[in-house]
């Protein structure tokens, strides 16, 4: 059971806890207490083993690919947290004994796991533990972890046995070679693990310092090595009242990291590095390098945002702090050779796939809060652009046809081919996304038009933005497929956002994005052309755009744009939506774990059906009308009143738009109640929902609905505009984002909201429809 409330004092508001073990719902907190810096994350599984765990180390950007059957995933590397204890020769384990006080929690403004138990064990002896970890943000190959054992009772004899594990698999998959693994000194254990297929060197160190009653301990461990793994043992007695406390401290390099490139990369540098780094931080010990890592959580994160919310509703407070904690725990700030997984580092679900799901739900929080960030994650994307370029040749298109999941930014399209089982036939089912879900290719674009927008970076857009942007329109005009009769140009068989609907035509989020994708190429390209010639034509040595001017402007003429209906105002989402039978969804819409459907359904039938997994309509929408396009109150209300009852929300994806649309329309009730759903998805009371890793997309949503929605500011026509709608539960809202490369702090509160630029730079906006322009607070 997990506990929302446990903080107090200075801590309220900050702890997610969980007040009681079940090893039936291992992986929720395994998931959302996960801990990470960008560059690896690590699962918090339990030191002692419980079956059915899923212990997870993942390093960013280290994918592999196990046969030519699979697609590349980030392997599961070395495990160092599993630690079993023996108490005079019985194991340590929740499942015996009496475990008298039990509270494990994440305290996300230190992001600290912490787990505190006292036991007796079934010969009564009396102990209590209290295990720590970290992940650093100020070293990123640091993990600290410490365990303090405290004897309550008679003399004990303790042993652990603790070490490297890298007999971990991904669900059987080894994705590496037995390699090399050396214990120096007796204390230092190093294990070398090279990737079968993509060929990447990892090195995993560990050591171990021990103190009895403060007093530091030297003893000889048993050394073990085996197969994959290598272990320490410790054995040593316990008076009543004696306290030991182990600090263990690791470290894990890849060849992949940053100091490697350009340079030539050597195993045996990298190994002295990580020994020499090794041996310096276990030297330091936990609470100092513990006590460097808060500190960079306090100046890169809290204080950097300064993030504030006056509300009765405590849950809402914590919920937004986790979000920021998942946002920089699964960002890849130092690389911009790495996307964000679709379950972060915090599992291997979706194999550490990127999808959409950075560009539309997580990026924008980075462009408005740390561009930076914003901008190596595009940058990604254009290191992608060789697979996307490969795509598109592959299935004879021109430009770049972005994979719809991706891994290593030279992978290309990793999608899986098959997955769940079909009930009716017992086969698995085919997954056609890779194939046919091409949006994200103008969702790429739009995050580009976005990020440019708000922050005017020129220098990006001359090294990467207008290629992207014009490879990627490229493509879509040689995509379309011309209909004769209509005289017009279609784009057919496709997956739109709703992956319930396959092989439909015209999905209308697909063909506006494409139509925006091919005007913002006609657009930059023509400006351009007039301002910055020297430019243009150095772009068209990599991209010949010009060349391609006169297709992309018919393409952009003559495609079709599903318009709203003349009466109902309803936006058809594709060619046959509307004409699909409808049935009662409530029985699946009020389930208490999604995908329901399938259990009376296959996809084939929810295919003939006005059933959608998830905002489609509504996300174009709210797309468009952070560009030149108006969306009308009208326009929002009617989509809004009629996808909102045939949607099921089974993507975590879904609920932040409908939760931005319904605060777009003024419904301030409806706004906060999807946004009250949006939070439970990681958080709240079901148990198994975030089993394979934290719901990244929707954690990004999260601060989407903060941002668009209740503080309401905004892209509109590449200019800012801020129209708060702060729910009724809140009182007071306030945070410092970055608009233009000038920090920028907004006060809400429930009759007016304050926009003050830090540093008295200038600053403009637009709130309904005036404009505000000051070098000083502004209050309205
Ligand atoms: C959703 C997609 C999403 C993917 C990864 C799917 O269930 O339908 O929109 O990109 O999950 O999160």
């Amino acid at each position: 059971m997990m506990k929302y409330d446990y903080g107090n004092g200075e801590n309220e508001n900050w702890i997610v806890a969980e007040e009681v073990f079940s090893t039936k719902h291992l992986g929720k907190a395994e998931s959302i207490l996960s801990l990470g810096n960008g560059y690896m994350g690590l699962r918090s599984v339990t030191e002692e083993s419980y079956l059915n765990e899923q212990r997870n180390l993942l390093v960013n950007g280290t994918f592999n690919n196990f046969s030519e059957e699979e697609v590349p995933e980030l392997p599961n590397i070395a495990d160092i947290t599993n630690i079993d204890f023996k108490i005079d020769g019985e194991r340590f384990s929740l499942e015996f004994g009496e475990t008298k006080k039990y509270i494990r929690y994440l305290n996300l403004k230190e992001a600290e796991l912490v787990r505190e138990i006292d036991w007796v064990s079934p010969d009564q002896k009396q102990l209590s533990f209290k295990f720590r970890r970290f992940v650093s943000l100020e070293d990123l190959h640091l993990i600290g972890l410490q365990i303090e054992v405290t004897n309550k009772g008679e003399q004990v004899d303790i042993s652990f046995e603790s070490g490297i594990d890298a007999q971990l698999t991904n669900t059987g998959s080894q994705h590496f070679h037995e390699g090399e693994k050396r214990i120096y000194d007796k204390k230092f254990l190093e294990s070398i693990q090279t990737t079968t297929e993509s060929n990447i060197d990892i090195v995993v160190l560990t050591a171990h310092d021990l103190k009895v009653n403060n007093e530091s301990l030297f003893i000889e461990p048993k050394m073990e090595i085996a197969r994959r793994k290598m272990t320490v043992n410790y054995d040593l007695t316990l008076n009543q009242g004696d306290s030991l406390v182990i600090d263990k401290t690791s470290m894990v390099y890849t060849s992949r990291d940053n100091e490697w490139e350009g340079e030539s990369y050597s195993l045996s540098e990298m190994r002295k590095l990580a020994l020499s780094n090794l041996k310096a931080n276990s030297e330091k010990g936990y609470d100092a390098n513990f006590n460097e890592h808060k500190k960079a959580w306090e100046t890169k994160v809290w204080n950097a945002y300064n993030f504030r919310l006056k509300t009765d509703q405590s849950f809402d407070l914590l919920a937004s702090r986790f979000a920021i904690y998942h946002l920089t725990v699964m960002v890849p700030a130092h690389s911009d050779k790495m996307g964000i997984g679709a379950k972060a580092l915090s599992g291997e679900g979706y194999r550490g796939h990127s999808f959409w799901d950075t560009e539309i739900f997580i990026l924008p929080f980075f462009t408005f809060f740390n561009p930076e960030i914003a901008k190596s994650l595009l940058k990604y994307r254009y290191h992608g652009l060789i697979g996307a370029k490969q795509k598109a040749l592959d299935n004879d298109y021109q430009g770049a046809m972005y994979p719809w999941e991706a891994a290593y930014p030279s992978d290309g399209e990793v999608t899986p081919v098959w997955g769940a089982v079909d009930i009716v036939t017992g086969e698995q089912t085919k997954i056609w996304s890779g194939f046919i879900e091409q949006h994200i290719t103008a969702d790429i674009a739009f995050a580009v038009y976005q990020y440019y927008s708000a922050t005017g970076d020129e220098a990006f857009m001359n090294q990467y933005g207008y290629e992207i942007i014009f490879e990627t329109a490229k493509f879509w005009s040689s995509r379309l497929e011309w209909n004769d009769e209509k005289k017009l140009y279609e784009i057919n068989g496709v997956i739109g956002p709703d992956e319930y609907k396959e092989h439909i035509n015209n999905n209308a989020f697909t063909n506006y994005m494409a139509h925006f994708n091919l005007s913002l190429a006609i657009e930059y390209h023509d400006s351009l052309q007039a301002n910055n010639e020297d430019l243009l034509s150095e772009l068209n040595e990599r991209t010949s755009i010009t060349a391609a001017m006169d297709d992309l402007k018919t393409a952009k003429e003559k495609l079709y744009l599903p318009k709203p209906d003349k009466e109902s105002l309803v936006i058809p989402q594709d060619d046959t939506y509307l004409l699909k039978k409808e049935i009662d969804l409530s029985k699946y819409k009020n389930a208490d774990t999604v995908g329901k459907l399938f259990d009376d359904y296959n996809l084939d039938q929810v295919n003939q059906m006005q059933i959608s997994k998830q905002a489609d309509v509504l996300v174009l929408l709210y797309l468009m009308d952070q560009t030149h396009h108006e969306m009308s109150k009208e326009l929002k209300q009617a989509n809004f009143d009629y996808y909102e009852p045939r949607t099921t929300h089974d993507s975590s994806l879904s609920l932040s738009t409908h939760a931005i649309i319904a605060s777009d329309i003024k419904n301030k009730t409806l706004a906060y109640d999807l946004y009250s759903k949006a939070i439970q998805i990681d958080l709240g009371p079901n148990m198994l929902s975030s089993d394979p890793g934290v719901h990244a997309a929707s954690i990004g949503g999260i601060w989407q609905i903060i941002l668009f929605g209740f503080a309401g500011v905004r892209v509109k026509n590449t200019k800012l505009t801020v129209n708060p709608s702060l729910p009724e539960e809140w009182n007071e809202l306030g945070f410092v984002f970055q608009w233009k490369n000038k920090a920028v702090q907004i006060d809400i509160t429930k009759s007016e909201f304050t926009v003050t630029p830090l540093d008295n730079q200038q600053i403009t906006f637009e709130c309904e429809g005036k404009t505000y322009t000051s070098n000083e607070a502004i209050t309205i």
